[in-house]
């Protein structure tokens, strides 16, 4: 087996995705909507799977933390308590010389900066070096209109955060589901930004599936709950394989902080295109309940039936992006290797996320071995995401099951007819193993359930 490598691009990924039906261009028939992508099979297990393991880790194995499924559309009072109506912009800044493109101020700054320019120098168009227009705030939020009539009573936004939902609710959970402070609400759901230059893939989109935490606290226990998050929520991800060489914490500066944020830290990952964020662990102080209590005239305190303390819990929010999330996972887990002269793309998924997790395949088409193999199938596939395959020689089919990530095959050769053996083939390692086909369920279970490492952490 070769070394592995860090080989990897964004136009490899993209170019894999598309291959073998991962992710695709929106509307592709039509030309494509810009930055809008859909997930075909493979994608969707892989995000589903991504989910999954955060509900996993932040609910089933804990239990401070409950599960919300919030409407997109809200109360539009909902955006002027939270500050989205007033706050949620990026500075604008269009080009007024040749190409007319349009730029978020704040990030050809971070260009400059980054280059080590002049900061103070008129910033000018990256792509055509024309002069810039000054720059407008723009909100973010996309609107539409609840009913027939299109008028200011009418209108309504599309969540540009799944939080917001949580804390209207935050009442009913109290009362519902008998926890008290500290206790977390989770929701995972799309949200939409009307972001100004998406791009990167699925990293900036302006449709994405958010995974949140709203843990609320007493005030006096946000600093230790902030640093259990940000210490819980980078275990998430090096146990699901991601390389912590790959992985930072990044503080905010205090000119970065959100208009709610009294601390936030951002898991960032090392993408293709360089550190960038892939979760915001923010301390929002008591900012949301406070002000959907006065926009609302609800009281939103909590009183603490022992002690009679009233007070307006602290929120700590643990906030990742489910599409992000997988982009990440499939960028650490990309790898390419030269095998007996051949060379061998696959993705090193962990199992827990692979979209299939084996490939039974006979290792010719005819003698018995299809049905041998069907009847393996149907066993398998009742516990876990299972292909069955016939189609070309051995090696291509390998080839195709590297790729999407299928950590292990499962052949069937004449031997199997003989002594109902199987050959078990491992992914990363290429071993291959011999074991009785009654067990073949078991040992993948197991293995499933271990404290799997990928290669490239050894
Ligand atoms: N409730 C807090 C909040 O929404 P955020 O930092 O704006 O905080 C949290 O977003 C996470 O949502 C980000 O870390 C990222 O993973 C994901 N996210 C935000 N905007 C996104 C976009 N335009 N496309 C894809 N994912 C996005």
């Amino acid at each position: 087996m070769g070394t592995p490598t860090d080989s990897v691009t964004m136009e490899k990924i993209v170019a894999l995705c598309k291959r073998r039906g991962f992710i695709f261009q929106s509307s592709e028939i039509y030309g494509g909507l810009a930055s809008t992508y859909d997930y075909g099979h493979y994608g969707v297990l892989l995000k589903s799977n991504v989910k999954a393991e955060w509900w996993r880790a932040v609910v089933q194995e804990r239990d401070d933390v409950v599960a919300l499924d919030a409407a997109i559309l809200m109360h539009p009072r909902t955006w002027e308590a939270s500050g989205h109506l007033e706050g949620f912009t990026d500075p604008l800044v269009q080009c007024l010389g040749k190409c007319k493109r349009r730029w978020r101020e704040d990030h050809l700054r971070e260009g400059v900066e980054a280059a080590g320019g002049n900061l103070s120098a008129e910033l000018r168009c990256p792509e055509c070096d024309g002069e810039l227009s000054e720059p407008r705030n723009f909100n973010l939020m996309f609107e539409t209109h609840m009913g027939p009539i299109q008028d200011e009573g009418s209108r309504v936004f599309l969540r540009p955060e799944t939080a917001q939902g949580i804390f209207v609710n935050f009442k009913n959970v109290l009362q519902f589901a008998r926890k008290k402070p500290p206790f977390g609400i989770a929701q995972v759901g799309k949200s939409f930004r009307n972001e100004i230059t998406p791009g990167n893939f699925i990293f900036r989109t302006r449709e994405f599936e958010q995974m949140e935490i709203e843990f609320f606290v007493p005030p006096a226990e946000a600093e230790q709950w902030h640093q259990h998050w940000m210490a819980e929520r980078m275990r998430w991800y090096t146990d699901l394989g991601i390389r912590p060489d790959h992985l930072t914490l990044r503080a905010h500066g205090a000119d970065e902080l959100s208009h709610y944020s009294s601390g936030t830290s951002d898991i960032e990952y090392l993408f293709p295109m360089g550190w960038s964020e892939l979760e915001g662990i923010a301390n929002r102080g008591d900012f949301d309940l406070t002000q959907h209590a006065e926009f609302s005239h609800q009281k939103l305190d909590y009183v603490d039936p022992q002690s009679g303390d009233r007070y307006v819990p602290h929120v700590i929010e643990p906030s990742a992006g489910a599409d992000r999330g997988t982009l990440a996972f499939m960028v650490d887990a990309y790898d390419e290797e030269e095998v007996e002269g051949r060379e061998r793309v696959l993705l090193r998924l962990h199992p827990r996320l692979a979209p299939v997790k084996a490939a039974v395949l006979p290792l010719v088409n005819k003698d018995g071995q299809p049905e041998k193999a069907r009847a393996i199938y149907e066993e398998l596939r009742r516990r876990m995401t299972t292909e069955f395959d016939t189609g070309g020689s051995i090696g291509k089919r390998y080839r195709r099951q590297d790729e999407i990530g299928t950590p292990w095959g499962v052949t069937i050769d004449h031997q199997t007819l003989e002594d109902d053996t199987v050959t078990l083939r491992d992914r990363d390692s290429l071993e291959q193993t011999r074991i009785a086909a009654d067990q073949i369920v078991g040992e993948l279970e197991r293995r499933l359930g271990a404290d799997w490492r990928s290669p490239k952490l050894d």
